[in-house]
């Protein structure tokens, strides 16, 4: 089983970045983790904090040899058709992460115009959002 997990804009501050909102740990952590509890996952992780770059990431859900996607988009959960537009041509289930309970934050973190085109959104648990995702994909 192939799992791409895509990673949007600031998550590679990740450890440094608002640690009293996101924690300590940085996002190599939360990859070297997924790792060690899903060694049978053969796992493709990526971060860019570019739009285009993401969208051309996540197109690669189209190559046939990738099984699902784990996907923190970061902002642009909030506002990307660009990022929505990509996820809705893959026919692989893509998952929406969020470290944060965004619906407990700010206003305009409380939609997302990508997880409508998601199989689900896991949202709130830090880390332990992407291993339920993770978890999700590899169990179906
Ligand atoms: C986030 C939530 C977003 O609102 C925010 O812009 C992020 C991180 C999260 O993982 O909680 O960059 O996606």
């Amino acid at each position: 089983m192939r799992i791409l997990v895509i990673s949007g804009p600031n998550l590679n501050l990740l450890g440094r970045r608002e640690p009293e909102t996101y924690g300590s740990a940085t996002l190599e952590e939360i990859e070297i983790r997924l790792r060690q509890k899903f060694p049978s996952v053969s796992f493709e992780f990526f971060q860019s904090n570019v739009e285009g770059e993401l969208v051309n990431f996540i197109q690669q859900g189209m190559n046939g040899s990738t099984d699902g996607i784990v996907l923190n988009p970061g902002a642009y959960a909030h506002y990307s058709y660009a990022i929505r537009d990509a996820v809705a041509a893959l026919k692989i289930p893509v998952v929406e992460v969020h470290l944060t309970n965004v619906h407990a934050r700010e206003e305009f973190r409380h939609h997302s115009v990508v997880a409508a085109v998601c199989k689900g959104v896991v949202a709130g648990f830090g880390p332990a959002s992407y291993e339920l995702a993770v978890r999700f994909l590899a169990e179906r």
